[in-house]
């Protein structure tokens, strides 16, 4: 087990366009997924890319608690279930409608900022998984807004650069704070 060290921006690691992984199931790519996934959990938060830990492949894993996962995705009389830790190598998204949804977003290689970010409401996505099998799934809202996140870090992309208004970028420490003033008036 190791806690990898995540580069922030400004790193150069985070600007460029990671490699596609040659062989997914090869035990250099399994050790960086379990490093990976020990560092996201230690750290917190929903998913990480592996340019994140000074890795330039196309590696990404992340999770959607169910209190997340949009009420389209959930089936119906079970409790939400989420989407479990996944690992995606050479992930390829594709939008399912044009429709794009703003929400607030925050990145581990941006740490105590937070900004609104339009994303896709609904895509596809194909990659492959660490045992060399096909993953393909359809998301809508939170889960289709982490994987569009994690899978812009593989193209040298951090949320900010996605923002349409920069105004509501900011510490989120100053936002709580005045996102629980407004509740309060
Ligand atoms: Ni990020």
């Amino acid at each position: 087990m190791a806690i990898l060290k995540i580069a922030r921006m400004g790193h150069p690691i985070l600007k460029r366009v990671a490699d596609p992984v040659v062989d997914p199931t090869s035990l250099e790519i399994h050790k960086l997924i379990n490093d990976m996934v020990d560092t996201l959990a230690d750290i917190g938060g929903a998913g990480l890319a592996a340019p994140q830990v000074h890795v330039p492949l196309r590696v990404v894993i992340f999770h959607v608690p169910g209190s997340r996962l949009a009420a389209e995705d959930q089936i119906e009389g079970q409790p939400p279930a989420g989407v479990p830790l996944t690992a995606l190598i050479n992930p390829v998204i594709t939008p399912l409608s044009d429709e794009m949804e703003e929400g607030v977003e925050a990145c581990l290689s941006v740490p105590g900022l937070a900004g609104t970010v339009p994303r896709y409401n609904h895509i596809g996505y194909r990659a492959m998984a660490p045992n060399g099998t096909v993953i393909e799934r359809e998301a809508r809202g939170f889960h289709a807004r982490v994987v569009q996140h994690e899978c812009d870090h593989l193209d040298g992309v951090l949320y900010p650069m996605r923002m349409r208004d920069m105004t509501s970028l900011g510490f989120v420490e100053e936002l709580r704070r005045f996102e629980d003033k407004e509740a309060e008036d």
